[in-house]
């Protein structure tokens, strides 16, 4: 499955921005902790929410789906083994660890692994359970986690990590006493969660600061939960916006959430306005070489970094991306170069020489944001591009090539019968029929 994008077309109109991934992913798994029902508003309609939907039926739970309303219900926690083949499709599914622990007392997880950006490993996850009582060992493959009884701790994170923030908050909602959380992740889907366990019933201060205070509870009821809007598709749609010119309108956003990649773009000159109800994003397609550093929350998003690389390429000037959270986030650059991008990369930093224009080409995606700024860069070369691999955009950005379209961009996604026969029609021209 391929996208193929033409670019040099400027972007007009408004596109409407999805509940965020990576709000809605720890929210479903915390779902796992009560037996009523819960309601999620704004649920978006992506492959990692189908996946974890999937996790949460292997083990117990029922989930109904109607339009962007997700249902989730676990009676009872049937299976404390999260199954190896959808684990391992997608890393998030680790933050059903404490909600598992804490409701069935036992729970049985392959180690997520790493993937194109990372090794990724777990370790603060598993510190923070084993300080609220758990025991966790490796057995054949599966870490193994039982705690009859979880105690409220004080834990210190040596990282803001968001996934560790999480498993923790969920395993302490409803531990016996108080947990305090120091050196949390702040990131605004640490506070959707935490919005969303105390409408549940849960007694967590601090959410979004540096120190959580999470008073256990007995138990947790069901409830009903918007999820935020996601700031890095809405970032996402904002960098395209921004390299192709034009006039957009990037709506349900809340910019408080954007604020450091505006301040960015306020730095390269690109006209942006907040308006009641998104970011309108002018321009004409030039903008100044600017020097980014990724950090954590309130920091400028990782999650964003690609896709400015990706617009970099073609600045004034020379830029240097410094990317400070996963050790291996630069796999876009390679494709970019193809595209005729000038980088250079020297361990965590990336030099862009701003170039006039890319050059359309057949390029991989090798993850979920290098994806993303693929597309960008090809919405702004000359000709066809090819983008395979895009099962990796779509577990992260509902329909992009129709909200794309939607603004006058020339993208469509080709369906694998078109593959399969373009590569037949490939094959059938190097194909020497035999006479008969
Ligand atoms: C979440 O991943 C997001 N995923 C990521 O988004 C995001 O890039 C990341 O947070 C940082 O903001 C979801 O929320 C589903 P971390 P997570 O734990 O929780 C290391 C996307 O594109 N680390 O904050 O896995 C880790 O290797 C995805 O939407 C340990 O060493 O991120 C990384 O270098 C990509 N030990 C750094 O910390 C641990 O126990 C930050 O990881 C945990 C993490």
């Amino acid at each position: 499955m391929k996208f193929i994008v033409n670019g040099r077309r400027p972007l007009e109109g408004s596109v409407d921005v999805s509940g965020a991934k990576n709000a809605v992913l720890p929210v479903m798994a915390a779902a796992m902790l009560t037996s009523d029902e819960v309601v999620l508003e704004d649920a978006p309609d992506l492959l990692d929410v189908t996946t974890m939907c999937r996790v949460l039926e292997a083990m117990g739970g029922r989930t109904v789906r109607s339009g962007h309303t997700l249902r989730i219900r676990v009676p009872a926690v049937e299976d404390i083994e999260a199954p190896y083949d959808l684990i391992t499709k997608m890393r998030a599914s680790i933050v059903i660890m404490g909600p598992v622990l804490r409701r069935a007392g036992r729970v049985r997880i392959p180690p997520p692994g790493g993937c194109a950006i990372g090794s990724r490993p777990i370790n603060w996850h598993l510190k923070g359970l084993e300080a609220l009582g758990a025991r966790i060992s490796l057995d054949h493959g599966y870490l193994d986690a039982r705690a009859e009884r979880l105690r409220g701790a004080r834990i210190y994170l040596d990282f803001p990590s968001v996934g560790a923030t999480e498993n923790i908050m969920m395993a302490a909602v409803c531990a016996e006493g108080t947990t305090v959380l120091e050196n949390a992740a702040q990131e605004p889907e640490i506070v959707d969660l935490a919005n969303f366990l105390n409408e549940m019933g849960g007694k967590i201060r601090g959410a979004g600061t540096n120190v959580v205070h999470i008073e256990g509870v007995r138990s947790l009821h069901g409830a009903t939960h918007s999820i935020i809007p996601d700031r890095v598709e809405a970032g996402s749609f904002i960098l395209m916006a921004a390299a192709c010119g034009g006039d957009v309108l990037v709506r349900n956003v809340i910019p408080a959430h954007l604020h450091p990649l505006l301040a960015k773009l306020e730095e390269m000159g690109t006209p942006f306005c907040e308006k009641d109800d998104g970011i309108r994003v002018r321009g004409n397609g030039l903008f100044r070489a600017v020097d980014v550093k990724t950090q954590v929350h309130p920091g400028f998003p990782t999650d964003l970094q690609a896709q400015m690389l990706a617009l970099l390429t073609r600045a004034r000037g020379t830029s240097v991306i410094t990317e400070t959270v996963f050790e291996n986030r630069f796999m876009h650059v390679d494709e970019l170069r193809r595209m005729g991008a000038d980088i250079s990369v020297a361990g965590r930093c990336a030099t862009v020489r701003g170039r006039e224009s890319l050059s359309a080409a057949q390029v991989t995606a090798s993850d979920l944001r290098a994806g993303a700024a693929l597309i960008l860069a090809a919405l702004t070369a000359e000709g066809p591009s090819e983008i395979r691999n895009i099962y990796h955009i779509d577990r992260g950005y509902e329909g992009i090539e129709l909200k794309l379209r939607g603004l006058g961009a020339d993208i469509r996604r080709e369906s694998r019968t078109e593959t399969i026969a373009s590569g037949l029609t490939e094959r059938g021209k190097n194909l020497c029929l035999l006479p008969r």
